[in-house]
């Protein structure tokens, strides 16, 4: 029988979702509204039931994020085996349990059972590939695909392959991700915890820090996030933020500024040097991102979206308060 071809990630028809919980239940989701056809797979009783049950829920919020064509409920089927799920797939993402022997078990088991050409994405919150990959006989096709949560909603996620991943499957899964809807940071190092997380988890540090020492109260960590800097967070990420307290003169000027209090004792995690290197990676960086605009359009760009979203959410707790009170 002639090998079957790995088709261009943008000529993907047919995708397998292994576990079907939590995020596996909104990748699903996420597939059949970008139009493709989605097979299942989870090895717990009743799986498929409830898998269909959350999807028909999810669904109306698919409607309103918006179906791009061919896009449909009945476009999911139900695998019996893993050896089913791999069958005229052209990806697998897993959202099985975060437990390392468990998901290097599982892998290996779905490498033996699928054709060579299929891609595995795991969706991992922190094991890094190469850790992954390890009882693979063709770990070249393994990669991970960490989404943030719902991955339906939600459009981030870091694709990253291990030590024995193929460089032209992390580019394929890259493009593929890109393609169907998620906005993707591709990796060319493994880092534990990826970006996304590694960064949460710092914030998360220092609030904890911040409870136990009796600093702050939890109600207070969570306002100055939601109502400060989260807010602008949405619209663009802290290092563009950042250099907008520089005003026109960006990100120079903002180090030039605040460079300094980098060593206020303000953080437990300890600063780093901003010696030349990184003063020049982090203006440069800006400057990529900016792409020919100047600070003062994105300045525009952030007060106009800033209402917005404020807006967004006054009005849905205004509504809500008015239905209770009805
Ligand atoms: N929950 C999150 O916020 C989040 C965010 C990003 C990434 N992740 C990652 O996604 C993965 C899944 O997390 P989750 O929160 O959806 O877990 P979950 O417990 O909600 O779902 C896991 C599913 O896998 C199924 N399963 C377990 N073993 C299986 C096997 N051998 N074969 C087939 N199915 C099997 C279970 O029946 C269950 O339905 C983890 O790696 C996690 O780190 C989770």
């Amino acid at each position: 029988m002639a090998q079957q071809q790995r088709p261009a990630p943008t000529e993907v028809r047919r995708v397998g979702v292994l576990g079907c919980g939590v995020i596996g239940s909104s990748w699903a989701c996420h597939f059949l509204r970008y139009g493709l056809e989605v097979v299942a797979y989870d090895s717990a009783p009743g799986a498929e039931a409830r898998l269909r049950a959350r999807v028909a829920e999810l669904w109306p919020q698919l409607e309103q994020l918006g179906l791009k064509p061919g896009a449909g409920i009945n476009n999911l089927s139900f695998a019996s085996s893993i050896g089913e799920l791999g069958q005229q797939v052209a990806l697998i993402q897993e959202s099985t349990p975060e437990n390392l022997e468990a998901k290097q078990q599982l892998l290996a088991e779905l490498d033996a059972a699928i054709p060579a050409h299929v891609v595995i994405a795991s969706s991992t919150s922190g094991f890094p590939m190469s850790d992954l990959q390890t009882l693979c006989r063709r770990p070249e096709r393994t990669v991970v695909c960490h989404p943030f949560t719902p991955p339906h909603i939600v459009p981030f996620c870091e694709v990253v392959g291990g030590a024995k991943t193929e460089p032209a499957v992390v580019d394929w899964a890259a493009q593929f991700f890109q393609h169907f809807g998620k906005e993707v940071a591709k990796m060319e190092r493994e880092l534990h915890g990826f970006i996304g997380n590694r960064l949460q988890d710092a914030i998360w540090r220092e609030a904890l820090h911040m409870v136990a020492n009796g600093e702050c109260s939890v109600a207070d960590i969570d306002k100055s996030i939601a109502t400060g800097p989260g807010l602008r967070w949405a619209i663009f990420g802290p290092c563009m933020n950042m250099a907008m307290c520089g005003g026109e003169g960006g990100m120079a000027r903002m180090l030039d500024h605040f460079g300094p209090s980098l060593k206020e004792p303000w953080t437990r995690l300890q600063a780093p040097e901003l010696d030349d290197q990184l003063y020049r990676a982090m203006v440069e960086g800006t400057d990529e991102m900016l792409a020919g605009r100047s600070m003062l359009e994105v300045l525009q760009e952030r007060d106009e979206l800033l209402i917005r979203i404020r807006k967004t959410i006054d009005d849905y707790r205004r509504e809500k308060t008015k239905q209770v009170a009805d």
